[in-house]
């Protein structure tokens, strides 16, 4: 038996599982580490924390599957996508990661925009110029620390640093290459174009590779560190979300998913380039050859949830660790009780700013109708359903667009409360699913790295033959429409706001 792992760099920690042929995992382990706030609006991270939990990770599935690491086939790694990691000549770090849901750049996205024309912009890289991308990332340092460019040689996504350090190569793949507002995503080549124009230096970039291909071999160094053996071949691996629609058999058209992770994403496949000339929610290439999906991202899904955890609910963390139970398992039950509508309280979740669909790095979350009759679980449900009403605004788009799905499948933390998907079902009123297997990004990039050493024919055929789909939860007409008084509501309370968001900005 040949075994498979999937390394996935999320944002609150990096998990690693260790599959065996047929998908089934045989070993799991996540380290955690710390988004760095530096000012309201940024986040980073430092690399050093990924490689560290990369490297810790490793070790454990290996320890505890105790297989031999002869038998380990390939590796495929999976990331959060748009983060800046620069390194200098002899491979060092030189500044923290600046991450995906960093809002610093609008000066330098708007200076793309100019630069490149916002139509050719869109022709090339099938999206606008975004905060959360890297290109405006890359402007930033340059115009801010001089003294840090000048040392920069390479320039890398957060997975493919980790790449780097287990081969030694400078490359990535087109999923998470299509975020970087760099590549030609029609084309799925870097855009010489844009690069020229930008005055970014060609030779700072990996070399450019489709998902399952083969882009180097474990050093014996990475082997010393992580008890693998030297010379496996890891594959290019995906995006987060890409690598999660493998691992949820979302790679033909007429599938889509939504991801209640740190973000909220909403996704579907697309065997054609579609991309939405307003840039509300984006066109990336696909982890499949030859395919391309249609993606909206909002900043703060299951991190608002998150946020109100950390800051509201220091009772029931305790609680939880005592029963030794998840803590969100008690939260839910909390907002069970809660009427639909919070008892008349709305939650705009833009506590990050937001992307999808409203392009706005300035906004920021609000609680709206707070009584003094409201108590905690009421604010708890208004989150959630903040949250689940921001989806619909994307969903809104997709459908605009007519990009098809006749149901989504539900993953990420989020994905694991029936309540939540319940919400998700009568607010889009749309079947909702879950997936037969847990692991998404990990297992799919897992897959990834299979078809790269040759265990499956391709990406479909695996995922027919190790994804399954359990029962779907359906919506109901009734609590749809009690919903969709209030989503009204939630749209209007944003377009209202949007001037005191730009205020509060510059206070
Ligand atoms: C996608 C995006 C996020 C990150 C972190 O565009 O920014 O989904 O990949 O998960």
């Amino acid at each position: 038996m040949k075994y498979l792992i999937g390394i996935d760099l999320g944002t609150s920690g990096t998990k690693t599982v260790l599959f065996d042929e047929s998908g089934k995992s045989i070993a799991s382990a996540t380290v955690e580490y710390p988004l760095i706030q530096p000012k309201n609006g940024w986040a980073e991270q430092d690399p050093a924390d990924w490689w560290d939990a990369c490297v810790k990770t490793l070790k454990q599935v290996m320890e505890k599957s105790g297989i031999s690491a002869g038998d380990v086939a390939g590796i495929g790694i999976s990331g959060q996508m748009h983060g800046l990691v620069l390194l200098d000549a002899n491979g060092e770090v030189l500044r923290n990661s600046i991450i995906w849901c960093d809002g610093r750049t609008t000066a330098e996205c708007a200076e793309i925009t100019e630069t490149i024309g916002a139509k050719r912009l869109i022709e090339i890289s099938a999206n606008p110029a975004l905060t959360g991308f890297t290109a405006g990332k890359i402007l930033w340092v340059r115009k801010n620390e001089p003294e840090i460019y000048a040392k920069a040689r390479h320039i890398l996504l957060p997975k493919d640093y980790l790449r780097y350090k287990l081969c030694g190569v400078f490359a990535t793949e087109v999923s998470d290459a299509s975020g970087m507002n760099l590549l030609d995503v029609p084309k799925r080549e870097w855009s010489a174009e844009i690069l020229e124009k930008l005055g970014i230096e060609w030779e700072f970039l990996p070399s450019m590779h489709e998902s399952c291909e083969v882009t180097g071999y474990i050093t014996a160094k990475a082997a010393a560190l992580t008890g693998l053996k030297e010379g496996i071949p890891v594959v290019g691996g995906a995006g987060d979300n890409a690598a999660a629609a493998i691992g949820t058999g979302i790679v033909e058209s007429g599938k889509a998913f939504i991801t209640i992770g740190t973000s909220g994403v909403i996704f579907a496949h697309s065997d054609a380039v579609t991309i939405d000339p307003e840039g509300r929610v984006h066109t990336f290439c696909a982890a499949v050859p030859g395919a391309w999906t249609v993606m909206s991202c909002t900043l703060a899904a299951g991190g608002s949830l998150q946020w109100f955890r950390n800051n509201f609910c220091t009772a029931e963390m305790q609680a939880a660790e005592g029963l030794n139970k998840d803590v969100y398992i008690l939260l839910d039950k909390q907002a069970e009780q809660v009427p639909i509508g919070s008892n008349r309280l709305l939650f705009l979740p833009y506590i990050m700013g937001e992307r999808s669909p409203v392009l706005n790095p300035e906004a920021r979350g609000v609680f709206f109708g707070l009584s003094g009759m409201h108590k905690r679980p009421d604010m708890l449900r208004a989150v959630m359903e903040g949250v689940v009403y921001s989806q619909l605004d994307c969903l809104q788009v997709l459908r605009e667009m007519n990009v098809p799905f006749r149901q989504m499948m539900a993953t990420g933390g989020g994905g694991r409360s029936p309540m939540w998907r319940q919400m998700m079902a009568d607010v889009f009123d749309c079947p909702i699913v879950t997936s037969g297997n847990k692991e998404g990004p990990a297992l799919g990039v897992a897959i990834l790295a299979g078809v790269g050493a040759g265990i499956y024919s391709g990406i479909p055929a695996a995922c027919k033959k190790i994804i399954s789909e359990n029962e779907p939860q359906l919506p109901d007409k009734a609590r749809h429409a009690e919903y969709g008084a209030y989503y009204e509501l939630y749209r209007e309370v944003y377009g209202q706001l949007k001037g005191q968001f730009k205020k509060l900005a510059a206070l």
